[in-house]
C-alpha cells in the first residue's frame, strides 16, 4: 500500500463518480446531529450537524469530501451539506436558544452562498441560531478571504467557532484575528497525556478566552477521565460520545440551555490601512528611516522569541526595500513563527517559500506606510509609520510614526494587512488528522525526502517485523509522517489515524514519566536514545512494553530534520524478567524466613533462647532506667526423655507443644515465654513493682505450675508429668541475664544452661 496517496481519484474511478453524482442529487446527503453540552449542568446548548453520504462507497464524510475534491465538485458538495444541515435542523424543530454548528470547507469559504442559508434559518420557526465552524486549514491558505468571510458571517448575526484548535499552532496564532465565539479544542487535548504542546495551547486559549469572554469547548469526551480533563483544561462546553453520538435526530433526552452570547467584535471590516487604525489624537513622533530599521528589527526579534503562536505582518513600500539581509531575517521568521506576510509594491505573492505576500495596487494607501505588526496570545505590538516624503539621503528619510502596544490597534492593523494577502498554496504536510470525522491526509513530502521513490526500501520497511516510524521535527508538535505496517499493528490503529500525530498518544497514565523526559531531552539535543516504555494499543488501550530506539536524521547541512523510530514489542521479555524478579524477591523472603527461624522455635512457635536473652537484656536496660524489677522463671518438664523412649518423638513433641500453649495462656501482656532447652521453658516478667517482685514471681510460679501440671492427652492417653520450676528477679538476685538464669536454673534443680 502506498502511504502517500490516500485520496481516491474520483475522476478516474467510474464507481466513485456515480456515487458522487448520487450524493449531489437533491436529498443525496443527509445530516446527523451530535449534542454539545454544558459540562457543569449537562444541558444541551447546541447540535453539530455532520454530513453523511448516501449508502455506498461514499457514505463516510472523509471519503465523500475527498472524492468531491478530486472531481472538482467540492463547493457543490459543501453547499449541499449545509442545506441538508439547515433543512434537517428546521425539520426536527431546532430553534433558538439552541444553536446549530455547521462546518464549512476552507477552500470554498469565501464563495459559499450563505444568503440561501440565511433564508432557511430565518424561515425556521423560532429562527435558527447558527455557528459556523472554521478550521486552521482555511487560515493557512486564504487568510484574506477567511477574514472577509468571518466579517460576512458576523453581519448575518451568526457565530464563529474555531475548530480543531491545537492540531496546528497556526490556529492559535490566528485566534486574536478571527475572534471566534467558541474555541473547539482538538480531541487529543482531553484524550492524550498532557505534554508541553498541550500546555502551550492552553496558555494561548485561556489568554484569549479570558480577554474576550469566548467559550472553550472540548471535543472527543468519551469517558469520565476525558470529562475531568476537559474541566481541568478550562472548557465549559463539551462534545463526544459520553454525551451522545451523532444521530439522525437531535437528542432530546437532556434539558436545553443556551450558548453564551457572541464576543465583541468590530464587524465594520478591515481598516483602509494600518496607519488609519490609530485612534484619533494619537501622538505621533518623527524619526528617520535609520531608527525605523532598528525598531523593526527589534520587533522581529520579539516575534522570533514568541515562536509558532505568533503572526507577523509587515509592509516594505517597494520591493527594493526587501533587501538580501531582510530576506535572511524573514526566512528565519517563516521558520520560527506561525504566519508571516510581507507586502509592498512589486513584491510577489510568495517572496520566499512560506512567506505570504501581495503586490499593492498603485492607489493603495499602504504603499506610503512602513508597518510591522507582531501579534501573539500574550503580546501585541505595532510599529505604524507614514513616509513624510522629505528629501535627503535614503537613511535620513523622515517618517511620522507610533509604536503602540494597544492590542485592539495591533489586531486592526494586522487585519488590515491580512486583507491584502493573496491566496496561497496549501502547506505540503498534513496537520493532525485527529477528528472523529477525519479528513484524508494530504501528500507527505517528508517521507519522500527520506525514502524517495525507492519502492524497494518502502517494501523492505513494510516487511520488517519491527515498527518503524518517521517523525518530522521541523513540523509543529513533531508529527509522524510515515509508519510501516508493523507500526500500525503495534499501535493497533490504521495509518490514517496515525499520520500527523505525535507518538505521545501511545502513552498511558502508567507510562514512566522519567523515561519520557529522557526521550524529550534526547530529541531536544538531537541525540539518539533507547528506552523501554509502557505504551497502549488500539482504542481499547491495551498495555504493552515498547523497546524504543530513536535516531536523528540530518540534512546536508547537518541539521536534524527528522527522527526515525524503531519499536519492538518486548512485553513477553519484560514480563518474564519481572517474574524472575518476583522469584528473586521471594528468594529474599526465604532469607527473611531463615532469620525468622533464628528467633522462633519451629516446634512450639515460641521465641528461641537467643531471642529471649536479647529481650531480657533490653528489659534490664529499661528496668535500670525506670527502677522496675524483672522476674525470670524456668520451667523444666520432667520425664520428657522417658516419654520419648516409650511413645516416640511425635508424642514427646506433642507434649511440649501443649505445655507451650498452656504457658502462653497464663501470661500477662508484655511477659515473654521462650523455649529454653530441649525440655524446658523460660518466662520473662518485666515491669514488676520493685518492692513486691518476689511475691509477684511466686504467685505466677504457682499459677503456671498449676496450668502445666494437669494431664495431657498424648496418643489418646492422659499423661501427667512433673514440672520443676525456679525463679530469680532483678535486681534482688542478679543484675545481668546470665546471673538471673543461673539462679533460676539452680532453683529448678537444674544445672544452669549455657
Ligand atoms: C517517539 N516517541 C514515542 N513515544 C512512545 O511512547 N512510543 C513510541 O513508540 C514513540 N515513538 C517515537 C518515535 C519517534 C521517531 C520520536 C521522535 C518520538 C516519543 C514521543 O513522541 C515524545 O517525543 C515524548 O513523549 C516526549 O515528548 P513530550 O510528550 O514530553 O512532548
Amino acid at each position: 500500500m502506498d502511504p502517500v496517496r490516500p485520496i481516491p481519484d474520483a475522476a478516474l474511478d467510474p464507481v466513485l463518480v456515480a456515487a458522487l453524482d448520487a450524493a449531489l442529487r437533491p436529498g443525496g446527503v443527509r445530516s446527523v446531529f451530535q449534542p454539545i453540552v454544558e459540562l457543569d449542568t449537562g444541558r444541551v446548548v447546541a447540535h453539530e450537524a455532520l454530513a453523511r453520504g448516501p449508502q455506498g462507497p461514499l457514505e463516510r464524510p472523509d471519503q465523500l469530501f475527498a472524492a468531491a475534491r478530486a472531481a472538482g465538485r467540492l463547493a457543490e458538495l459543501d453547499g449541499a451539506c449545509r442545506v441538508a444541515a439547515f433543512e434537517g435542523a428546521t425539520r426536527h424543530g431546532l430553534a433558538a436558544p439552541l444553536a446549530l454548528f455547521v462546518n464549512v470547507e476552507p477552500e470554498v469559504l469565501d464563495t459559499a452562498p450563505l444568503d440561501e442559508l440565511l433564508a432557511i434559518a430565518d424561515a425556521a420557526p423560532g429562527r435558527l441560531r447558527v455557528v459556523l465552524e472554521i478550521t486552521e486549514r482555511a487560515i493557512a491558505t486564504r487568510p484574506a478571504e477567511l477574514l472577509r468571510s468571518v466579517a460576512r458571517v458576523r453581519e448575518l448575526g451568526w457565530g464563529i467557532a474555531l475548530d480543531d484548535v491545537g492540531a496546528d499552532p497556526m490556529s492559535l496564532a490566528f485566534m486574536p484575528l478571527l475572534r471566534p465565539d467558541v474555541v473547539k479544542l482538538d480531541l487529543r487535548l482531553v484524550q492524550e497525556r498532557p505534554g508541553p504542546a498541550i500546555a502551550q495551547i492552553m496558555n494561548a486559549v485561556n489568554a484569549y478566552a479570558q480577554t474576550t469572554g469566548a467559550v472553550v469547548l472540548a471535543e472527543g469526551i468519551e469517558d469520565d477521565r476525558h470529562l475531568a480533563m476537559a474541566h481541568a483544561l478550562g472548557a465549559t462546553l463539551g462534545q463526544g460520545w459520553l454525551f451522545g453520538r451523532p444521530s439522525d435526530a437531535p437528542a432530546t433526552d437532556r434539558p436545553a440551555g443556551a450558548l453564551p452570547g457572541p464576543v465583541d467584535d468590530d464587524a465594520a471590516g478591515p481598516a483602509p490601512s494600518p496607519f488609519s487604525c490609530m485612534p484619533e489624537g494619537t501622538a505621533l513622533r518623527r524619526a528617520p528611516k535609520s531608527l525605523l530599521i532598528e525598531l523593526s528589527k527589534q520587533l522581529e526579534r520579539e516575534a522570533m522569541r514568541l515562536g509558532e503562536t505568533c503572526v507577523v505582518a509587515a509592509t516594505f513600500q517597494e520591493a527594493r526595500h526587501f533587501t538580501p539581509s531582510t530576506t535572511q531575517r524573514y526566512r528565519d521568521l517563516v521558520e520560527r513563527t506561525g504566519f508571516v506576510c510581507a507586502l509592498g509594491e512589486g513584491l510577489p505573492v510568495e517572496p520566499l517559500p512560506g512567506l505570504r505576500g501581495a503586490d499593492l495596487a498603485p492607489t493603495d494607501p499602504v504603499r506610503g506606510e512602513w508597518d510591522v505588526v507582531v501579534l501573539a496570545p500574550h503580546f501585541s505590538v505595532a510599529l505604524l509609520a507614514r513616509d513624510l516624503g522629505t528629501v535627503g539621503s535614503d537613511l535620513e528619510r523622515q517618517f511620522e510614526y507610533s509604536l503602540t502596544y494597544d492590542r485592539d490597534v495591533a489586531v486592526r492593523a494586522a487585519r488590515s494587512l491580512m486583507d491584502r494577502v493573496a491566496p496561497g498554496v496549501a502547506r505540503a504536510v498534513t496537520a493532525a488528522v485527529t477528528r472523529q470525522e477525519a479528513a484524508a491526509p494530504t501528500v507527505d513530502t517528508a517521507v519522500a525526502e527520506l525514502l524517495g521513490d525507492n519502492l524497494l526500501v518502502r517494501r523492505a520497511l513494510d516487511a520488517t517485523p519491527s515498527g518503524v516510524c518517521l517523525v518530522d521535527v521541523r513540523l509543529p508538535d513533531q508529527p509522524m509522517v510515515y509508519v510501516n505496517t508493523a507500526f500500525e499493528r503495534l499501535a493497533g490503529l490504521p495509518r490514517e489515524e496515525l499520520l500527523g500525530r505525535n507518538c505521545r498518544f501511545l502513552q498511558g497514565p502508567d507510562t514512566d514519566i522519567a523515561a519520557v523526559a529522557r526521550i524529550r531531552d534526547a530529541i531536544a539535543a538531537g541525540e539518539e536514545c533507547r528506552e523501554i516504555l509502557l505504551n497502549v494499543r488500539g482504542t481499547e488501550r491495551t498495555p504493552w512494553f515498547n523497546e524504543l530506539h530513536l535516531a536523528p536524521v540530518t540534512d546536508e547541512s547537518g541539521t536534524v530534520v527528522q527522527y526515525i523510530g524503531v519499536q519492538v514489542d518486548v512485553t513477553q521479555r519484560v514480563e518474564a524478567e519481572r517474574a524472575l524478579q518476583r522469584e528473586r524477591d521471594r528468594g529474599l523472603s526465604y532469607l527473611a524466613q531463615i532469620e525468622e527461624l533464628a528467633v522462633t522455635d519451629p516446634l512450639t512457635g515460641l521465641p528461641t533462647r537467643a531471642h529471649l536473652q536479647q529481650q531480657v537484656e533490653t528489659a534490664l536496660w529499661n528496668a535500670r532506667a525506670t527502677g522496675d524489677a524483672v522476674g525470670l522463671l524456668v520451667l523444666a518438664v520432667q520425664g520428657h526423655a522417658q516419654l520419648e523412649c516409650e511413645y516416640g518423638p511425635a508424642a514427646a513433641e506433642a507434649l511440649l507443644r501443649r505445655t507451650a500453649e498452656r504457658l502462653c495462656g497464663r501470661l500477662r501482656r508484655g511477659d515473654l515465654v521462650a523455649r529454653w532447652t530441649r525440655d524446658s521453658f523460660a518466662v520473662m516478667l518485666p515491669g514488676l513493682a520493685p518492692g513486691r517482685a518476689g511475691e509477684e514471681v511466686e504467685r505466677l510460679l504457682d499459677e503456671l505450675s498449676a496450668a502445666v501440671s494437669g494431664p495431657v492427652v498424648v496418643e489418646g492417653m492422659p499423661i501427667v508429668l512433673g514440672v520443676a520450676m525456679g525463679a530469680a528477679s532483678f535486681p534482688a538476685d542478679a543484675d545481668d541475664v546470665a546471673g538471673l538464669l543461673a539462679v533460676a536454673d539452680r532453683a529448678a534443680g537444674r544445672t544452669p544452661a549455657r
